[in-house]
């Protein structure tokens, strides 16, 4: 039986709805230790963009935001505050509205050192769940498990219907199903770090999979890598 290590990284990718915020959620919490949910930083810059009028895809524009706005994570009671310029923009980075900036912003080069230097600073440093795209392949690619999540278009949509509807959103699903393709396009052809499993990643299709059944297959897998809760 090997023993857990004091630190260790799981990196969690997949597109949008493949169930991967839940699951890093579940996991850091049976294992003790933090999740870093990376998308809420491209998400939190999206909306800064978007609040001082700036095209989340316009480079030059987005490079002279980068120069003076602050982004910053903090965690309390296990949940993470994004924070842009010191205010907690958590509450208001879950929109579509938001989602398409926040994909628009994340494929500029300079976003992406921005942010990935930030992850690799909270993720380095501690022991960690980490969701996202390109973590496994670019932010972390010596994490010592990683997963890669997928799902169906339908599924995928159906599931980011029902967040919205809970979340007081009011959207029609065929947007949401749109929306998510054009997303998805975007963020897996991107030119940098696009969304893509890691060569050593466990590809698990939740598609016909339920939340608990997903839980119990990973767990099982960071058990079998000797990753327990410390
Ligand atoms: O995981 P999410 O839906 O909250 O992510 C929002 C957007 O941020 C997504 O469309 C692509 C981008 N993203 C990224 O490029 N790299 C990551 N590690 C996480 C998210």
């Amino acid at each position: 039986m090997e023993t857990t290590p004091a630190i260790f990284q799981i990196a969690i990718d997949g597109p949008s709805g493949s169930g991967k915020s839940t699951m890093a959620r579940r996991l850091a919490a049976a294992l003790g230790i933090g999740y870093l949910d990376t998308g809420a930083m491209y998400r939190a810059l999206g909306f800064a963009a978007l609040r001082r009028g700036i095209r989340p895809s316009d480079p030059t524009d987005v490079e002279i935001m980068l120069q003076d706005v602050e982004l910053d994570v903090s965690f309390a009671d296990g949940c993470q505050q994004t924070l842009i310029d010191g205010e907690d923009v958590s509450p208001f980075i879950r929109t579509p509205d938001v989602s398409m900036a926040a994909s628009d912003i994340s494929a500029l080069p300079a976003v992406r050192g921005f942010c990935v230097d930030k992850q690799r600073r909270i993720g380095e440093t501690n022991a960690m769940v980490l969701d996202g795209r390109d973590i496994g392949t670019y932010v972390l690619p010596d994490a010592d498990l990683k997963f890669f999540l997928t799902a169906g278009d339908d599924v995928r949509a159906g599931r980011r219907y029902l967040d919205l509807v809970k979340a007081g959103v009011s959207v029609d699903m065929n947007d949401v199903l749109h929306d998510l393709r054009v997303r998805d396009r975007q963020d897996s052809t991107r030119e940098l770090a696009p969304t893509l499993a890691a060569s050593d990643a466990i590809l698990i299709d939740t598609s016909e999979l339920s939340e608990d059944q997903v839980f119990d297959l990973m767990l099982r897998h960071c058990a079998a890598r000797g990753l327990t809760r410390g």
